[in-house]
């Protein structure tokens, strides 16, 4: 089977040989950097239309970590154009937080959209490194699809905890691998090593619930769903949430 999939690989390679060449010269990921936010702002609309009701019901839950005053400190963590915004209750206070300035003028017009929200700080970081964040200033912080194109996402989650107060909440929802030894499994493993520079660092393979199972979070709740585009090779998602 792995030589197999090294072969295809290979083939698939040599199909889009411009691409890989763009990419050695170093010429593609400055170009992917900026074309990407217009393709995610199409894309996010179409899956928001899809999960309306699963983000609502997700979403839902921040309403229980309100103080008093009814604030919520809320981190959207590769926050891209901002398609999670109309899904918070009012009361949130927002940092966004995203190493790619591109997304600016997509996350100015959904943060006009939704005047129910107030906007803290934009942090241009990864965040695999969010020092400009206080530990334990967080009472929640939201992951939706980040967690396949980060450099690591342990040291994500390891940052996630650190911000989050204690009892405070990590909502994510993220695309995650096929099961292993299905043909499914077998295509994505054939197409990332392209699909990664065609969608900005994804990568497809990512087992990401035995990353958060390995966290020391006090409560985790995954639920695994179907993926809202049934054309893509992006697999099954995970959806839920962690306390800290
Ligand atoms: C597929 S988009 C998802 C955007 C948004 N969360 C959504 O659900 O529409 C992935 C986002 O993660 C951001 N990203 C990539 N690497 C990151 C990293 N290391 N830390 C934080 N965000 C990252 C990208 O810039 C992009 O905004």
């Amino acid at each position: 089977m792995d030589a197999l999939v090294r072969l295809l690989q290979l083939l698939l390679l040599l199909l889009t040989l411009p691409l890989h060449l763009l990419v050695l010269l170093g010429f593609w990921q400055p170009l992917c950097k900026t074309f990407f936010p217009y393709l995610m702002a199409v894309l996010t609309a179409k899956s928001n239309q899809k999960m309306k009701e699963k983000k609502q019901e997700l979403f839902g839950q921040i309403k229980v970590l309100a103080e008093a005053s009814g604030d919520v400190s809320l981190l959207e963590l590769g926050c891209g154009t901002g398609a999670n915004f109309q899904f918070y209750p009012p009361g949130c206070r927002i940092t966004c937080l995203d190493p790619n300035p591109h997304f600016e003028k997509f996350l100015a017009k959904s943060m006009s959209e939704n005047e129910h929200l107030k906007y803290e700080q934009f942090v241009e970081a990864p965040g695999e490194d969010m020092r400009q964040l206080a530990d334990g200033s967080m009472d929640a912080v939201v992951c939706t699809l980040v967690l396949c194109s980060v450099q690591s996402p342990k040291k994500v989650l390891q940052e996630v905890q650190r911000v989050l107060r204690p009892g405070g909440i990590f909502f994510f929802w993220e695309h995650v691998a096929e099961p292993r030894g299905s043909w499914a499994f077998m295509w994505q493993r054939v197409v990332e090593p392209t699909w990664k520079h065609i969608a900005d660092g994804c990568y497809l393979t990512r087992e990401t619930w035995k990353d958060l199972e390995s966290c020391q979070f006090s409560k985790l709740q995954i639920t695994r769903q179907p993926p809202p585009f049934k054309w893509a090779p992006i697999g099954p998602h995970i959806m839920g949430m962690a306390v800290k």
